[in-house]
């Protein structure tokens, strides 16, 4: 089995370092030429509860033919500037919303699979990663791509997978979580567990979720059970984890705030929905990206 996988961040170089460890022959994709001879050169570390995982895939700037699949673990930011050969299947697991449909836009829609991962890691340095919390991976077909060989892959690699016919209300659950937790964190510089014990932080948490869940609704994704339940246990589950947009403001980079709760605004101004909190969080992180 031959995989690439584009994106040297946290979860790139976990699910990089697993995979090759399993027997897959992977190849990271880095397109900053110093970082890539650096990764190619010291391998990846994974730290994870007392255990230190190594590994030494390959790494490229560019995606090589060839591949049984592509998985992209790039920021949402990144995705529109990739470049993909022809025919291999491409798997999403990015945060956000509109990376799918911007993959469809690249390669068609038939070659997108598309999910979520609720594995949490912090990144130390660069190919260095403490893996905070194991999770599920859910992903499906966008449209009639066929998950089986990437579901294969990553559970043999040992991560938890279930594939779903419904992608587009996984990605919606996530986001949902992913607009309370990341940017409060990222406000409040505080780990994910942190959320829980602030009184007044946690009630804004549930009513960001709220209002992510009305815009999901809008668009026809119903849920049967509480996503504020989700996004507090997912607080509790990686209570030590620092959050992805948390670990962006530390290390002075771009956030995924337009591709969370800017997508959450945008849509829900398509469907006239009042989102007044996801508003304000949207603007608070744009300063901090801006200080
Ligand atoms: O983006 C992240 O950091 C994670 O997906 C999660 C679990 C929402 C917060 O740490």
């Amino acid at each position: 089995m031959k995989v690439a996988v584009i994106g040297p961040g946290a979860l790139g170089c976990l699910f990089a370092a697993r995979m090759a460890r399993s027997g897959t022959k992977v190849t990271l994709i880095d397109h900053r030429k110093e970082r890539a001879e650096r990764l190619e050169q010291q391998g990846i570390t994974v730290e994870s509860a007392g255990e230190v995982l190594t590994a030494h895939p390959s790494v490229s700037l560019h995606v090589p033919t060839g591949m049984d699949f592509i998985l992209v673990l790039t920021k949402a930011y990144a995705t529109e500037a990739l470049r993909f050969p022809p025919e291999v299947p491409v798997l999403t697991l990015q945060n956000g919303l509109g990376n799918v449909e911007t993959l469809c836009s690249l390669v068609g829609s038939a070659r997108v699979l598309a999910g979520t991962t609720s594995e949490a890691c912090t990144q130390l340095d660069v190919g260095l990663v403490r893996h905070t919390a194991a999770g599920l991976t859910r992903f499906g077909g966008w449209t009639s791509c066929d998950p089986t060989v990437a579901g294969q892959c990553l559970r043999a690699a040992g991560f938890e997978v279930a594939l779903t016919d419904s992608p587009g209300q996984i990605i919606w659950e996530k986001t949902a979580v992913c607009a309370a937790i990341n940017p409060l964190t990222a406000l409040m510089d505080v780990p994910n567990g942190k959320l829980l014990e602030l009184v007044e932080v946690r009630q804004l948490m549930r009513d960001l979720v709220v209002e992510a869940a009305k815009v999901a609704a809008a668009e026809g994704y119903r849920f049967d059970h509480s996503l504020v339940e989700v996004a507090e246990q997912t607080c509790a589950d990686t209570s030590e984890n620092i959050s992805s947009m948390l670990q962006d403001i530390r290390a002075s980079r771009p956030t995924e705030i337009d591709a969370i709760s800017g997508e959450i605004l945008h849509r829900a101004q398509l469907a006239s929905l009042p989102t007044p909190r996801t508003r304000v969080i949207h603007q608070l992180v744009k300063g901090l990206e801006n200080r």
